[in-house]
């Protein structure tokens, strides 16, 4: 989604505002901008498409001692340069940036468009320029102020004035906000990662909050101008951590990383003496967790698939009816909340508006929710009523991955916790922790067959539509392969319970759909095969990912990828590492941005 920076400070500006546009990139956007300020002369410089090309716009030159920058994912008018952000007031005298959507933009247009004022672009974003302008008299805080509670939607925004030279507004309300504190340069962000190479000292703002900023000093105040004193947080990430080092992908590079993110996941959370889990964060007595009669998980997209996996765990482990809903669904189904129903939100950005508006109308109606998040400071991080934080270290690649598995780790945990205080044994509690302190080894010869996956996405990658298809915990995870290749290959897969194809997607079989079969050594591996093979009887190509030794899964399959054995209850995650790295190979053969796929965003901050 869209990107704020603002800075002020001793640093030429636009180097700042640049790399910080650069560092937000992997959040998807369609066009970028930066406005410089020197003394009270401003530079607007804003195009559609890459940070490179407004780079070029740049040149050489270094601009400005203060300013702001932003990257746009259109939403109101097409990507274009008059759309792009900065937007600038009637006069010029004001320039705006804005994350969110502004719903009543219509009808504030059309009180300025009768008094004859002309709009330079489609955006819902231009007319708080213009209502900035109309109420500053000499105080642009104050003007932010009076415009604020005007506005019906969302916004993070950054506002500077051509009368108040090195100074910079921002305020938030629903879009976050972070504050980054320098010696002697101040910053702002939508995402720590635009600041991080300059500080490591941040103040998030909540809703309803505003700031402003000159190179040496901050305030943070209300919308009545009450002071507000805020906590200045350590930002826990490294700057290494948001470069490449060595891979050529971002999503390559996190897909190798799972070796030590799953672990980061539940260490210091297992407790092998008691053979259980422990999660502190989610502030919760022994006996509030054994009262708890049912669990619902509520996300979207990658994470409503670990939330399934999760689900279906926790149900299967410590026997609490547990389910898994679409954040964007659950919302508007006017949910049935009881006293003793947990609910939980996941979440990689912690940003997600359909997963945030789900969590607040559960709190709304009496529930608890807690959150399982990434990115530490985020929103659902803060406004849910307790949680747990992945660890899994930033993930910047658009297609989730490393969170995924991370996210798994601490349902797992979770699970287990809660089974051990009702009917797991000792000895099987025990079995999960063993099986899951080796997982990591066993990623490991997963990721030494990279070569053989780039083979087959050799291969398959000319085909344009695929089937993933698994059964019981992996069903999800063929959903999640499924929905891993679509949105970086752009090739069209669906994910399938195996059993369901005959109910409907078998007539999709013939040479040219290829099944991507899930098939660990289970309960359901022989109904698996019988699946495997209608589909070859139809003759429809098959690859398979199968357990090492099960030799019978090669005479069916035009293909295997072999990952080692484990519990039964552990595949999911072994299963899903062949289908991240297919999704990969594939979206680099045939030459798709993988990082940054077409129209998505990292963390999709509209409904
Ligand atoms: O940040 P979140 O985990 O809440 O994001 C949810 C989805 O938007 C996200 O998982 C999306 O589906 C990814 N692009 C998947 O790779």
């Amino acid at each position: 989604m869209c990107g704020i920076v603002g800075y002020c400070g001793y640093r030429p500006a636009s180097v700042v505002l640049l790399e910080g546009l650069k560092r937000l990139e992997y959040r998807g956007y369609d066009s970028a901008g930066i406005c410089v300020g020197t003394g009270n002369k401003f530079e607007l410089l804003k195009k559609r498409g890459k940070i490179r090309e407004l780079n070029e716009l740049v040149g050489k030159r270094t601009l400005g001692d203060f300013g702001i920058g932003h990257t746009r994912w259109a939403t109101h008018g097409e990507a274009n340069d008059r759309n792009a952000h900065p937007h600038t007031s009637a006069s010029g005298d004001v320039v705006l940036v804005h994350n969110g959507i502004i719903e009543n933009y219509a009808e504030l247009k059309k009180e300025f468009e009768s008094s004859g004022q002309i709009f330079q672009s489609e955006t819902d974003t231009e007319v708080i320029a213009f209502m900035i302008e109309d109420a500053y008299k000499g105080n642009l805080e104050n003007a932010v102020r009076e415009v604020l509670p005007l506005l019906k939607g969302t916004y993070g925004i950054a506002v500077i004035h051509k009368n108040e030279p090195g100074k910079i507004v921002g305020a938030r309300n629903g879009s976050p906000l972070v504050l980054g504190i320098g010696e002697h340069e101040m910053f702002l962000a939508s995402d720590v990662t635009a600041i991080l190479a300059y500080t490591k000292d941040a103040v998030y703002l909540n809703d309803g909050e505003l700031v402003s900023i000159t190179k040496d000093g901050y305030r943070t105040f209300d919308i009545n101008d009450t002071i507000i004193q805020k906590q200045v947080e350590q930002i826990s990430w490294e700057l290494e951590q948001i470069e490449k080092r060595g891979f050529k992908h971002f999503m390559q590079k996190e897909i190798h990383e799972q070796v030590e993110s799953i672990s980061r996941a539940f260490q210091g959370r297992l407790n092998k003496e008691s053979a259980t889990g422990h999660l502190g964060g989610l502030n919760m007595l022994p006996n509030e967790l054994l009262g708890v009669r049912r669990v619902i998980i509520m996300a979207a997209g990658t994470s409503y698939h670990a939330g399934m996996i999760g689900a279906y765990l926790i149900e299967k482990l410590a026997r609490i009816p547990a389910s898994a809903e679409l954040s964007s669904e659950i919302r508007y189904k006017n949910p049935v909340v009881e006293h003793d129903s947990l609910y939980f939100v996941v979440s990689q950005s912690g940003e997600t508006a359909d997963t945030l508006q789900a969590m607040r109308e559960i709190q709304r109606k009496g529930g608890k929710v807690l959150g399982l998040c990434n990115v530490v400071g985020s929103t659902i991080a803060r406004e849910s009523d307790g949680g747990v934080y992945l660890h899994s270290g930033p993930e910047i690649a658009v297609a989730s991955t490393k969170a995924f598995t991370s996210q798994l780790a601490v349902l797992y945990v979770l699970a287990l916790s809660l089974a051990r205080m009702r009917h797991l044994s000792i000895e099987d509690g025990l079995k999960i922790i063993n099986a899951l302190e080796v997982l990591p080894e066993k990623i490991s010869s997963i990721l030494k067959q990279t070569a053989h996956i780039e083979a087959l996405a050799e291969k398959y990658h000319r085909y344009e539509n695929f089937l993933f298809l698994g059964r019981g915990m992996n069903y999800p995870v063929a959903m999640e392969g499924a929905l891993k290749l679509k949105e970086i290959s752009y090739i069209h897969a669906e994910g399938y319970s195996a059993a369901e194809i005959k109910h409907g997607p078998i007539a999709l079989i013939n040479e040219n759909t290829p099944s991507f079969f899930l098939v660990p050594d289970d309960l359901l591996r022989d109904k698996v095969i019988t699946n495997m093979k209608e589909v070859k009887a139809r003759k429809g190509k098959l690859i398979a990912v199968a357990v090492e030794g099960d030799l019978e899964i090669a005479g069916i399959a035009d293909d295997v990828i072999y990952i080692p054995h484990t519990e039964e209850i552990m595949y999911p995650f072994l299963m899903v590492l062949p289908t991240q790295l297919f999704a990969y190979y594939c979206a680099i053969k045939l030459g798709r941005d993988v990082d940054q796929p077409r129209n998505l965003a990292k963390s999709v901050t509209v409904e």
